[in-house]
């Protein structure tokens, strides 16, 4: 069994854990996963997150809005925002971003929360969690502005812009997404991303790495998605755990 891992990105105050969520968190230490960052989507949502890294010494949790939200949240959230990021346990300003895929808020919106959140992040001297949907150019432009520490989880472009990335000093966020059959740019951008910048990543209930795609998915199946990049990378998996989790930990100062 894969030990030490570290799974830096999870929505367990999704919907889809309401029958079992405390039984399966407790469960987590003895399937190998040492622990977990839960993002949040909006306020309320990064209020339980507080809530389970208080139920559970082991988890983390990221405050932010998520580029979905931003239109349904009010102009001035980032007072009430950073009041949630100051508290103990909270690591990250997470999930916020931009998605161009599914355009649930205007563009304009997103990008006006992202930014604000971009400097809240800055300001509180805390890494950012970055969420781009086929939003890549907008990203960057953003990070390379502020230039804040962070993480572009599920990351989905290419090698170059990997590289362009880990040049602003960011991490690699690689998940699920890895295992999928047509998976051609996340396995070449395994292969690439510089051993200190590389975490792995649930994104559950989403995600759900190859051979159990399509079910719900949690943190007990990073494991498949640490043999694939092991397997690219030319290592093994128990080895690629500890250091993801040690990348996470400095990220986001975990001691
Ligand atoms: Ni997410």
């Amino acid at each position: 069994m894969i030990s030490g891992i570290f799974d830096s990105h999870a929505h367990y105050d999704s919907k889809a854990f309401d029958e079992d969520r405390y039984e399966l968190l407790s469960s987590m230490k003895e399937k190998g996963v040492s622990n977990i960052v839960n993002c949040a989507s909006d306020i309320a949502s990064s209020l339980v997150c507080l809530e389970l890294a208080d139920d559970f010494d082991y988890i983390y949790a990221a405050c932010g809005i998520h580029p979905h939200e931003t239109a349904e949240c009010t102009k001035d959230f980032i007072p009430m925002l950073k009041k949630l990021c100051m508290s103990e346990k909270c690591v990250a300003v997470g999930e916020i971003g931009l998605d161009y895929h599914y355009d649930f808020s205007p563009r304009d919106v997103q990008i006006e929360a992202f930014e604000k959140q971009v400097l809240l992040a800055k300001e509180l001297d805390m890494p950012v969690i970055v969420h781009d949907r086929e939003a890549h150019e907008d990203v960057m432009t953003i990070l390379k502005k502020h230039r804040p520490k962070g993480v572009v989880h599920c990351f989905s472009g290419s090698v170059e812009l990997a590289r362009e990335t880990v040049k602003l000093g960011m991490y690699i966020g690689l998940g699920g997404a890895v295992t999928f059959k047509n998976a051609r740019k996340p396995v070449e951008v395994a292969a690439y991303v510089p051993e200190d910048r590389l975490l792995v990543e649930t994104d559950c209930p989403y995600m759900t790495p190859v051979p159990n795609r399509g079910k719900r998915n949690d943190s007990s199946y990073i494991p498949d998605v640490l043999e694939v990049i092991a397997n690219v990378r030319g290592t093994d998996a128990q080895r690629l755990a500890e250091i993801t989790a040690d990348n996470a930990r400095r990220l986001f100062s975990i001691k």
